[in-house]
């Protein structure tokens, strides 16, 4: 028997690609590949891109110069590009890096074994399509690998919203909600591999209507099926839109035990002009709302928050309105970004604002974000929290895992093991991360 080739993957961007990823080497998985620990020592190279921002799109063009001069020691070498720059630039990376022998887009990746033996006979292979049939039903089958205590689980994929910044209605296509099913199926087989902990990932995850077997069932409605999932312990979901947070799911922030307090839900501006422009179909008044709601509904609740500042002109007047949204809401973490000019839409077309101003910005934007984070993780000393351990820590006998509201803690002397999850007392908290020990 032949030895296994190896297959190395390497993944960029949102929580979404990480799940395409693991099932992309499942589906070459049948074609003889092992997971390669290095670049170095596979014979195939996958890159899962992202296309968010032009940045993001750039670091797979100076990847690939690099791993083209691997492909000069080893001939045989195969180098893929997958993802939303696949989709968005499949043709342009064919001709801009002849190295490369497959492009695949994150709606067809199922076509992996066939396009594989096409590289493997010499030639290129290309697809962007969006095919009619559903990618995760066509490698449901495929033999899986092991796995840690948490997992990520895509629900729902694309996006109808088309905010006026972002490429994904375009790279990633029209909104598509799994069936109700398969997701308890997959969660399912997920626990009995040992997984503890899933997030429902999807770019407009609450906006989920996926088919039950009595009509759609939301968001809320399918959480409360995986609560009753025996040994699953915690539920996560992420990204969410302001304006899908019904009722029925601030409700189960509140009462569903195994969904975690913990919401990322993505204002981007607190300018009412701005959110406008941006199409957002929100005002700062109406987000601010639903966090109100939400805390009355679980008030320990941590909120996560994404945030674009210099969209084209924005003045410091509606720089202004986002930081005081920030400094009413009080994030426990947060994710906020230049904002950065894509081919295609429509915020691309309007007058772009200084770049040196939109840079001092995102500074003070970063610094009242960091504040607040380090302000509620210092909160946390002295309280009890449910860790579930990961890994173990950098020290002898320490265990390291997340707590409910997602902050890294470590715990010293730990007789725990990895997947185990148990109640913590915080008595530090450091940069990064918090100290705790056991209650017994
Ligand atoms: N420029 C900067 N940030 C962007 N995002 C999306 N598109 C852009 C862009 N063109 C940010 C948004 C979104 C997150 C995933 O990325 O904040 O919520
Ligand atoms: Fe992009 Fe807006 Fe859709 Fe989020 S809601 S994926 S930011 S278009």
């Amino acid at each position: 028997m032949s030895a296994p080739k190896k297959l190395f993957i390497k993944t960029y961007g949102c929580q979404m690609n990480v799940y395409d990823s693991e099932r992309m080497a499942e589906a070459l998985g049948g074609q003889g590949y092992v997971e390669a620990k290095t670049a170095d020592d596979a014979d195939m190279i996958l890159l899962n891109t992202c296309h968010i921002r032009e940045k993001a799109a750039e670091k797979v063009y100076s990847e690939l110069g690099r791993m083209k001069r691997l492909k000069v020691a080893k001939p045989d070498l195969k180098i893929g590009v997958a993802g939303c720059v696949a989709q968005a630039e499949g043709e342009e990376i064919m001709r801009r890096q002849p190295a490369v022998d497959l492009v695949v887009g994150p709606q067809s990746y199922h076509r992996l074994p066939e396009m594989e033996t096409k590289i493997r006979a010499g030639e290129k292979a290309l697809d962007t399509d969006f095919p009619e049939e559903d990618k995760f039903e066509a490698l449901k089958n495929r033999p899986k690998s092991k796995r840690g205590p948490t997992a990520f689980l895509t629900v729902q994929e694309g996006c109808d919203k088309f905010c006026a910044f972002c490429v994904v209605p375009y790279t990633r296509g029209a909104e598509v909600s799994r069936p109700a099913d398969r997701i308890l199926t997959e969660t399912r087989e997920l626990v009995e591999r040992g997984v503890r902990e899933i997030t429902l990932l999807g770019q407009n995850v609450n906006a989920y209507h996926g088919a039950g077997a009595n009509g759609d069932l939301t968001l809320a409605q399918l959480i409360w099926e995986l609560n009753k999932i025996d040994g699953l312990a915690r539920i996560r979901f992420t990204t969410s839109h302001p304006n899908d947070m019904t009722d029925d799911l601030i409700e189960a922030h509140g009462t569903c035990d195994k969904l975690m307090p913990y919401l990322h839900l993505p204002v981007q501006s607190g300018s009412d002009t701005i959110l406008k422009r941006m199409n957002r179909s929100h005002t700062a008044e109406s987000y601010l709302r639903v966090v109100e709601k939400i805390r009355a509904a679980r008030p320990d609740i941590l909120l996560s928050g994404d945030f674009i500042v210099g969209f084209p002109e924005e003045t410091e007047a509606d720089f202004q309105a986002t930081m005081d949204l920030v400094e009413e809401v009080k994030y426990g973490t947060a994710y906020s970004f230049k904002y950065s000019t894509r081919p295609g839409t429509p915020a691309a077309e309007r007058p772009q604002i200084d770049d040196i101003e939109a840079s001092e910005r995102l500074q003070r934007l970063q610094t009242l974000l960091s504040h607040q984070q380090r302000e509620i993780q210092n909160s946390m000393v002295g309280r009890e929290v449910g860790v579930l351990f990961e890994k173990p820590g950098r020290l002898e006998g320490q265990m390291g895992g997340k707590s409910d509201y997602l902050h890294a803690v470590h715990v010293d002397n730990c007789d725990k093991q990895v997947g185990d999850l148990a109640r913590v007392r915080i008595v530090s908290s450091s940069t990064n991360s918090l100290a705790g020990e056991l209650i017994r």
